[in-house]
């Protein structure tokens, strides 16, 4: 059994509490243009997620800690949980961002009296095919043997739309090295956590807090079809398509994601819950 333990958070600001919880393979450093836009008006906590960041000296291998199924994306979402508590707030717009979407459909499973609000940004409700089981698994044995510098090259392509590729070269650098600075053991146990992941699919037609769903038009690894679906299926959810960005939105096309965040976070107060 495998304890929750607090993670490590940038905590800055002051106002409403809004969590973001960053994708896989980076760390909350990713959130850096959406701290500087919300610090002004929100209180922003961006933890690391186990392994990653700084958070590395929590790393927890699924395979080695013997979690199976839920068990390690809940385990996440119990560290969210304990750093609510830490940090004496009851409840919290929680947004995250593919992987930190996983997360959020967790929170949402095992502590949903906790969430004011939920962003969902570049993410999927479903589960993995048993064929994406197979390739996470297959990578994260290949990272682990041959280390974390395959994995800007194998994951550019999913992580970045083409047009931040062809014309971002800075943003492609940044993420790059966001990848490189992380452990390897980090991304081979987030892989296997991530792939047993249960489908929130059904979770979405109950979901009674307000929603925003965001999704770069150039995602392909949960693309806009897919989000256009996840939206219409979460009673009175908001849909925002960011163009000329693709998965990872809020670094490549950070105006946009900043706007859609700050005005869904400054409209809470007029939604009845
Ligand atoms: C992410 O950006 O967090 C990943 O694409 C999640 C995944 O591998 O499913």
């Amino acid at each position: 059994m495998v304890e929750p333990v607090v993670p490590p958070a940038l905590v800055d600001g002051d106002g409403p509490p809004v969590v973001l919880v960053h994708a896989f393979p980076v760390d909350g450093r990713m959130w850096a243009p959406q701290v500087a836009a919300l610090r002004g008006r929100c209180r922003v906590i961006v933890p690391d997620v186990r392994g990653f960041g700084t958070a590395r000296g929590q790393l927890t291998d699924p395979l080695e800690a013997g979690l199976e199924g839920s068990a390690w994306v809940d385990l996440i979402a119990d560290d969210l949980a304990l750093l609510l508590d830490e940090l004496g707030l009851e409840q919290v717009t929680l947004a995250g961002l593919s992987m930190g979407g996983y997360v959020a459909f967790a929170f949402l499973r095992r502590h949903p009296e906790r969430l004011r609000a939920l962003a969902l940004v570049d993410t999927k409700a479903t589960a993995d095919t048993e064929q994406a089981v197979r390739a996470r698994l297959d990578m994260a044995g290949r990272v682990l043997a041959e280390g974390v510098g395959i994995v800007p090259e194998l994951m550019r392509p999913a992580l970045l739309g083409r047009t931040t590729r062809a014309g971002r070269p800075g943003v492609v650098e940044q993420v790059t090295r966001l990848i490189l600075e992380q452990d390897r053991r980090a991304v081979a146990a987030a892989q296997r956590g991530m792939a047993g992941r249960p489908d929130a699919t059904g979770q979405l037609g109950s979901i009674r807090v307000p929603v925003l769903v965001v999704v770069g038009a150039e995602d392909q690894p949960t693309p806009p079809a897919a989000s256009r679906s996840m939206a219409a299926a979460i009673p009175g959810a908001r849909l925002v398509e960011v163009p000329e960005a693709g998965h990872l939105a809020g670094l490549e096309q950070p105006e946009e994601v900043n706007r859609a965040l700050y005005q869904f976070v400054s409209e809470l107060g007029h939604f009845t819950q």
